[in-house]
């Protein structure tokens, strides 16, 4: 899950920041933005790392004039015409417009935003700059994005900038191994990790994947979300309220979508090939089986991943992506296509979809409400009232080994085959206690073909936010066909 190109990546974007951080409005810095967006992107996908902190205070964002925003990247947006707005976003979700009008507003991951005030919606991604191996993160900027009344209707561009507290005089720094990457070796299963794994601890096994040996470890990586894509400060899930744990405390000790009561409410296991599009697999598996709980299985669409990676500007194909924006925004926006419409290709094809009716979603929103209220009390709710949810969780190096049972990071990471944390996107069916190993689980749909793990899935600790998994649980309800 990472941002693909850089938006401030030339010296004149300097400028041009520096008149932003005093808080004016200026044609010159406009247009500078708007050329060097045109200018080509760095080689490198380097994620922004943006905090929640970051947000919080007035915004002024400006809107440019762009008839076409709907099916534009934004970014390359011609025109200097420009109205603004203010907007303050106030702890823990409050976004408040200049006329005092009150809406909420998210974190989306350490990448960017959603605000919804006044009917409007506004989202977009921070910017930052590659240079020499070190980015720099701007948090209190918002780089060209879309705004769009909740009816999806009208549609503009605009860039912001937070006016107070005022732009920050250094910005977020990160140091970064970045574009000169060393070409990375082939994966050579290791027996030695395999055995170590299964020795010192009996919760799950580990065991050689023959199918993975000698393929780029990169590839590897990219299958499990991309070797950028960690987070440098991972998301914690929030307390339980005495309220959700009394909700929580009246759900069944178990639950499985692929039976209940003996009916099968799950599509079938997906894999993604190699290509980093989890992100769309686990979203799109989400819709596809709350279609067959909300049709009672009489609606069984399979959807387009590759709609996602080849058409969603709101995404980076086969770089990465993030299920709130997908399995929620894109599919609320533009609506998801079945697989024969836009089928399956795994690699960054261009946008090619015959026309055909789509399925949209009415809601998404992060378990909780916004980024950063999630827990396991809540996800168990929204799973069993609603359906399926969609997580990201951190990826180790043992995990590429995970056969079967319970899986939680045991710390022996493989230095053959030095594996880079990642964050995965996948999809939660249901939850447990496992009286082998004494402990609670999450049920878990990836996306790697019925031959891995449990039949596609594997089991991971629950109740202690294993690898993240508890903190960035997305929910969204998809619209069935009429009749
Ligand atoms: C880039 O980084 C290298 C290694 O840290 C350093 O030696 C070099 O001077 C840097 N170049 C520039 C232009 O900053
Ligand atoms: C849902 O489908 C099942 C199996 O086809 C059927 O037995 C059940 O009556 C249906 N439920 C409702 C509410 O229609």
């Amino acid at each position: 899950m990472r941002i693909k190109h850089t938006w401030i990546s030339s010296g004149d974007q300097s400028v041009c920041l520096s008149i932003m951080a005093a808080g004016t409005t200026n044609a010159l810095c406009v247009l500078v933005m708007l050329l060097g967006v045109a200018a080509p992107p760095t080689a490198a996908d380097i994620p922004v790392n943006c905090m929640y902190s970051d947000l919080l205070g007035s915004w002024r964002f400006f809107m440019t004039r762009a008839p076409g925003a709907r099916f534009s990247t934004c970014s390359d947006q011609a025109g200097s015409d420009t109205t603004q707005e203010v907007i303050k976003l106030q702890s823990p979700n409050i976004a408040i417009d200049e006329h005092g009008n009150q809406g909420t507003f998210t974190l989306i991951y350490n990448q960017g935003f959603e605000v919804e005030v006044a009917g409007y919606k506004w989202f977009a991604f921070f910017p930052f700059l590659e240079s020499n191996g070190t980015v720099t993160s701007y948090c209190d900027k918002a780089r060209p994005g879309w705004v769009h009344d909740v009816m999806a209707r009208q549609w503009s561009c605009f860039y912001g900038q937070r006016i107070d507290p005022p732009a920050n005089k250094i910005p977020l720094v990160i140091a970064h191994h970045s574009s000169k990457r060393v070409p990375r070796q082939l994966f050579k299963n290791n027996p030695n990790i395999v055995n170590a794994i299964n020795r010192i601890q009996t919760k799950w096994k580990a065991r050689q994947y023959p199918e993975y040996h000698d393929k780029p470890l990169e590839m590897l990586e990219k299958r499990a979300g991309g070797s950028l894509s960690r987070l440098l400060t991972p998301p914690q899930s929030a307390p339980v309220t005495q309220d959700v744990k009394r909700l929580a405390g009246s759900l069944p000790e178990t639950w499985d979508w692929r039976d209940v009561n003996g009916i099968n409410f799950v599509s079938p296991v997906r894999d993604q090939e190699n290509c980093g599009s989890c992100y769309a697999f686990a979203s799109m598996a989400m819709l596809e089986s709350r279609l067959r709980i909300i049709t009672n299985n009489t609606e069984q669409p399979i959807l387009s991943p590759q709609q996602v990676v080849s058409c969603s500007h709101y995404s980076q194909g086969c770089e990465g992506g993030f299920p709130y924006l997908i399995a929620g925004k894109y599919a609320q926006d533009f609506g998801m296509l079945e697989e024969a419409y836009c089928p399956y290709k795994g690699v960054d094809a261009p946008c090619q979809v015959q026309p055909h009716a789509r399925y949209f979603v009415s809601d998404y929103q992060y378990v909780g409400g916004f980024y950063g209220a999630c827990n396991e009390a809540l996800m168990r709710l929204d799973l069993v009232n609603n359906g399926p949810v969609v997580v990201g969780f951190q990826v180790y190096g043992d995990f590429k080994y995970y056969s079967s049972g319970v899986y939680h990071h045991t710390g022996l990471d493989d230095a053959f085959n030095p594996f880079e944390q990642t964050n995965h996107a996948v999809l939660i069916v249901g939850y447990g206690h496992d009286a082998t190993s004494g402990l609670d689980f999450w049920t878990v749909k990836n996306s790697w073909g019925e031959e891995w793990g449990e039949d596609g899935y594997f089991r991971i600790r629950r109740g202690n936010d294993e690898c993240a998994i508890e903190s960035i649980a997305v929910t969204a309800t998809p619209i069935p066909q009429l009749g």
